[in-house]
């Protein structure tokens, strides 16, 4: 009996020391496991009662309880001690430091071009114009000669374009959607409509890119006169460069147009004073217009003794260039970061 007792207290004070050399969770659980584990050396004597007198039992049972109370405190204390640690550590290791700079999310900006064509398409839609498209790989037919200009006509050198058969070429102008949309209209109805887009010419310069933007207007209905033409475009042009701006429309010629005029507005970097943006003479170049031709109105189906119409077509690129100052078309099709990055700041 005596044996049995100092056997547990011997047992007990070396778990209290392993207890206490336990370095971590799982160390301390392996003690655990040990002592009071189902097959634990403490555990083993509680089985072995069954060979002890039964005076004995009590005590000895007693005995073991009390040890393994005072070590389930003490193993209970260690795994506290070691969560509090092992939070500790994470809190640590996680910590965000709130005042270091972040890391900068970089974001994208709307392209100039697109900036330009979405204020040209708002404007006109207010005006109750339609935005159409048209092919851009389109056919002789539609680009040139359904415009007045037949095969042969000396005005298709103005435009040496990209031809891809006899037949087909990538459009030097969006007037071909002129066409189109007299075309397409079936019921031969009044038409007002703007078809911005991609146009391509044999180019390639500081003011020529080969591929390049334009928007065409077309508006065809009774009674439509000059004065139509002139109101319409005094809106866009001065919604476009400014408010001030005077207009200069000078005769000129184009197929699909008669009379034609080009139309100058006043220069806006130097009021019409004189500069290098003007080439000294106040006026900048910036559109090409004029009345519907008749045989172009016939040649689609409308009834020129009923029908009149004005039209008008002009570069996207040049007036984004005007508008932001940009000196080079090409970069417009570059798609450098460090150029079209600098708009991100008109967003803000
Ligand atoms: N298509 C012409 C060009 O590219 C511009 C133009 C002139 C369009 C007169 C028109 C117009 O609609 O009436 O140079």
């Amino acid at each position: 009996m005596e044996e049995k007792i100092s056997e547990i207290s011997r047992l007990k004070d070396l778990a209290v020391s392993e207890i206490q050399s336990a370095t971590n969770a799982k160390e301390l659980d392996e003690v655990r496991v040990k002592y009071l584990g189902k097959k634990g050396e403490l555990t083993s004597i509680l089985r072995s009662m069954g060979s002890l007198a039964p005076e004995e039992r009590p005590v000895i049972g007693g005995k073991v309880n009390e040890a393994r109370d005072e070590l389930e405190v003490l193993i209970k204390s260690g795994e506290e001690k070691f969560a509090k640690q092992e939070l500790e550590r994470k809190l640590k290791e996680e910590t965000i430091d709130i005042t270091l700079p972040s890391t900068k999310v970089k974001r994208g900006s709307k392209h100039p071009l697109n900036r330009i064509i979405e204020e040209v398409e708002d404007l006109f839609v207010s005006m109750g114009y339609d935005v159409v498209a048209g092919p851009e790989l389109e056919t002789d037919e539609y680009c040139f000669e359904r415009l007045n200009l037949p095969k042969g006509h000396p005005a298709r050198d103005m435009q040496d374009s990209f031809y891809i058969t006899s037949e087909y070429l990538l459009r030097t102008q969006t007037s071909a959607v002129q066409a189109r949309a007299m075309m397409d209209n079936e019921e031969k109805a009044p038409i007002r409509i703007i078809c911005p887009g991609k146009t391509y010419r044999r180019d390639d310069d500081a003011t020529h890119s080969h591929q390049f933007s334009q928007v065409e207007g077309l508006v065809i209905d009774k009674n439509i006169s000059l004065a139509d033409l002139k109101g319409t475009l005094e809106v866009f042009v001065r919604k476009m460069l400014g408010e001030n701006l005077q207009l200069r429309f000078r005769p000129s010629y184009f197929p699909f147009t008669e009379p034609s005029y080009e139309v100058d507005v006043s220069c806006f970097k130097c009021g019409g004073k004189g500069c290098n943006l003007c080439k000294q003479t106040g006026w900048i170049e910036v559109l090409g217009s004029g009345i519907v031709h008749p045989n172009v109105l016939k040649m689609n189906g409308y009834n020129p003794d009923k029908y009149t119409g004005f039209a008008f077509g002009t570069g996207l690129d040049r007036l984004a260039m005007f508008k932001y100052g940009i000196t080079d078309i090409r970069l417009l099709y570059q798609n450098d970061v460090r150029f079209l990055s600098q708009f991100d700041r008109l967003d803000r």
